[in-house]
């Protein structure tokens, strides 16, 4: 589970908030999209999440581990329950695909034959088992994100966060890394993923949490569809009463078919 409560962080010498007063809840097992346009502060919540960055306030749990009580000492059993896929991928350029992989293991003491017996499944999973002797500058950049996703699983988290894992990836390509998320949440892992976009979102249908300036303006609980404004990323919590069809000229300017945008609210009926 992960747990936000009224998070608020300004980065050094700033005045306005990058997140204000962010409450968010993600239950066990769930594959959420964190969307919001650049700069609205996804990799700063994701930064509070994995500890790279203290909130000036707020309450974090993230599996069960209170962030109030953690200690220097403790990130190491943290990033074991967690597994992160940064923005900028943090791959060893100098190891091999199989050693990047490996390194997570090896540095929380894993024995050698176990990381045998590991690896080469991890690469199985992602689709890259040929690929395993290959430096991380040979490959294409699915295939550089596919390592970091195998990497980010090696310990087998119960939780995996990926900041932006399709930035810059064709949409074929893309929608290959989204099946691959998908099939590990399948296996129970709670999935959090950063990303603008708008086609995968609307494909996926999953919980769509908005964020804009710092704050949170939507949570669609099922079914979302990206929308970046406060109205349509908050339809799903009205009540269905008083949705309105969202009208399909705006929805246009969005950025997304008018066909989604007309076909969104009958779902959330239907359900
Ligand atoms: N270390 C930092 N110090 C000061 N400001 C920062 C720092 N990191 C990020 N920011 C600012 O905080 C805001 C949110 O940045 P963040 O990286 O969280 O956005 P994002 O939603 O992930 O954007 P993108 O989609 O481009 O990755 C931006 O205005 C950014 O310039
Ligand atoms: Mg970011």
């Amino acid at each position: 589970m992960i747990l936000l409560d009224n998070v608020t962080k300004y980065y050094p010498h700033e005045t306005k908030p990058v997140l204000d007063n962010i409450t968010v809840h993600i239950q066990p097992k769930e594959f959420v999209f964190l969307v919001g346009a650049s700069g609205a502060g996804k990799s700063s919540l994701i930064k509070m999440l994995t500890r790279e960055e203290k909130p000036n306030s707020g309450k974090i749990m993230v599996g069960g581990i209170d962030y109030d009580y953690l200690k220097k000492r403790h990130i190491p059993h943290l990033r074991r329950r967690l597994g992160v896929v940064f923005q900028d991928l943090k791959l060893l350029p100098n190891r091999t695909v199989y050693e990047n992989v490996a390194f997570p293991l090896e540095i929380v003491g894993v024995s050698n034959s176990e990381i045998r017996r590991t690896v080469p499944k991890v690469l199985e999973l992602v689709g890259l088992a040929d690929k395993g002797d290959k430096f991380p500058d040979s490959l294409s950049g699915g295939q550089r994100q596919r390592v970091a996703i195998a990497r980010s699983m090696a310990r087998q988290p119960k939780i995996l966060i990926a900041d932006e894992p399709t930035g810059n990836l064709d949409p074929k390509i893309s929608e290959g890394i989204m099946r691959l998320l998908e099939e590990i949440n399948n296996f129970g892992t709670t999935i959090l993923v950063t990303t603008h976009d708008s086609n995968i979102v609307n494909q996926m249908r999953r919980r769509v949490i908005t964020i804009s300036d710092g704050k949170i303006i939507g949570d669609q609980k099922s079914n979302g569809h990206y929308y970046l404004d406060a109205e349509r990323a908050n339809i799903a919590k009205r009540p269905l009463a008083k949705q309105a069809a969202p009208d399909s000229k705006k929805a246009s300017t969005s950025g997304i078919t008018q066909k989604t945008a007309r076909s969104a609210p009958k779902r959330r009926i239907i359900q």
